[in-house]
């Protein structure tokens, strides 16, 4: 029973949330009359010593004790003797104290992780402006496309992270509301002041259902959703720079610190960084999806089931605290090759939307723009050659409305310039992009 029981191995990690809700509970019963001044302040200064030795490590909890709450409670009467130490546990119960510890616990780590994430970001923006005019073949369905920034893309995994720091901002809102005096479901009799001791622990306001108080985890599924959605934008980036990085790309070089060798093939360098972060993206998926499974069809108020939430999530954050900064030196350190990437850009004839486009500036409709330009790419691969290369007799025989004039788009340049509304690759444009996504990372 006690071996299954046993959550102290995962949920120290909450001793000081725990003693900080429980400097907190113990400044509720003063104002309420249920402790003496001068038990307060014994309680309190014994408190706060034990959250000093919980900080150094000293502190830690026995074998025999079940969860964080039992072992702070038991190390508290040790300390401050029986008719003291039992005072404390009036008007609560562990499940508003764990439900209000993991919302504190939450609201701390999404603050550190989302630096982290902005530090995936800063090293976008950095190859970014080290390569403001960098040209390479941007693709669709893995084929050849048309030519964009270098920077446009990789600042287009710059925006799903923003988008997922906005979401720990947002959700961070939900957090924001504490359990506190949630006691087992019913709420407290005792005249505590719940709404006090949510601004003592930095919360803006107190649950109005002590049920759902104890109960609610929903946050916690959210929380392992957003980490599950880092995992992913990570492991699409990943993925990118795992193909750039082989002989066949040629787009990038990965720097020796941020890959690894192999024991038998003197020439490998392998992208261990980007495949650890597709593969944890993986098992932050499934932390989400066993969130979930546990919390469906669970009756109404506190399940011990709840206490499953904690390793699910913890691990989750762990696992990101390492793989984001991995991530950051990996793709910040990365080698690009201009010239291959310039290159590369305008095969597969990435060029003909240009060429249509081109046609419908001079007044034909799109549908003849796209037939004429299928058959100078038919044209020139039955001859071997690329779109500029077509002479103007070859131009006009194609269609009369080819003249010489569309050599002009028809380089990468041109190409990329070209598209300059707002969200384009063009270079003025992609320099506003990479302003505003400095701007909204720097004010996380
Ligand atoms: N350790 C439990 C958890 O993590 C909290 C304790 C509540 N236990 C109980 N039997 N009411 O959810």
């Amino acid at each position: 029973m006690f071996q299954l029981s046993v959550s102290t191995q995962f949920d120290w990690r909450l001793a000081p949330e725990d003693i900080a809700g429980s400097i907190a509970h113990a400044s509720a019963l003063h104002r309420a009359g249920l402790l003496g001044d001068a038990d307060y302040e014994q309680m309190e200064a014994a408190l706060r010593g034990m959250l000093e030795e919980v900080h150094s490590g000293e502190l830690r909890p026995a074998p025999t004790d079940e969860d964080v709450h039992g072992a702070l409670e038991r190390i508290l009467t040790e300390r401050v003797g029986p008719v003291l130490g039992g005072r404390l546990r009036a008007g609560r119960s562990r499940n508003d104290q764990i439900a209000t510890l993991i919302r504190m616990y939450l609201r701390r780590e999404i603050r550190a992780l989302g630096q982290d994430v902005v530090e995936v970001i800063t090293a976008l923006c950095a190859q970014s402006d080290a390569h403001p005019r960098a040209m390479m073949p941007g693709r669709t369905h893995m084929q050849t496309a048309q030519p964009v920034l270098l920077a446009h893309q990789l600042l287009a995994h710059a925006w799903p992270l923003l988008r997922d720091l906005d979401r720990f901002t947002d959700l961070d809102k939900r957090l924001a509301v504490s359990p506190y005096g949630s006691a087992a479901l019913a709420g407290s009799s005792l005249g505590l002041d719940p709404e006090l001791v949510a601004h003592e622990l930095g919360f803006t306001d107190s649950v109005l259902n002590s049920i759902d108080g104890t109960s609610a985890r929903d946050l916690v599924s959210e929380a392992a959703y957003v980490l599950a959605q880092i995992g992913v934008d990570c492991s699409r980036l990943a993925e990118d720079v795992i193909a750039w990085t082989t002989p066949e790309f040629g787009f990038a070089k990965l720097d020796d610190a941020w890959s690894t060798g192999s024991s038998i093939m003197p020439q490998k360098k392998n992208p261990d960084v980007a495949e650890l972060a597709r593969g944890k993206a993986g098992r932050l998926i499934g932390n989400l999806c066993g969130l979930l499974a546990t919390f469906k069809g669970l009756p109404t108020a506190y399940d011990r089931d709840l206490q499953e939430d904690k390793e699910p999530l913890f691990d989750g954050i762990d696992q990101l605290h390492v793989l984001l900064p991995a991530l950051a030196g990996m793709v910040g350190t990365l080698a690009f090759d201009e010239e291959r990437l310039a290159a590369d850009a305008p095969r597969g004839f990435s060029l003909a939307t240009d060429m249509a486009d081109w046609l419908v500036r001079q007044g034909e409709p799109f549908a003849k723009a796209h037939d004429v330009t299928g058959r100078a790419v038919k044209f020139c691969e039955a001859h071997g050659i690329g779109l500029p290369e077509l002479s103007d007799q070859q131009l006009a025989a194609i269609d009369p409305a080819l003249t010489a004039d569309v050599r002009k788009v028809l380089n990468i340049q041109g190409s990329v310039a070209s598209r300059n509304a707002r969200g384009g690759t063009a270079p003025v444009r992609v320099a506003e992009q990479l302003a505003a996504v400095k701007q909204q990372s720097a004010h996380f």
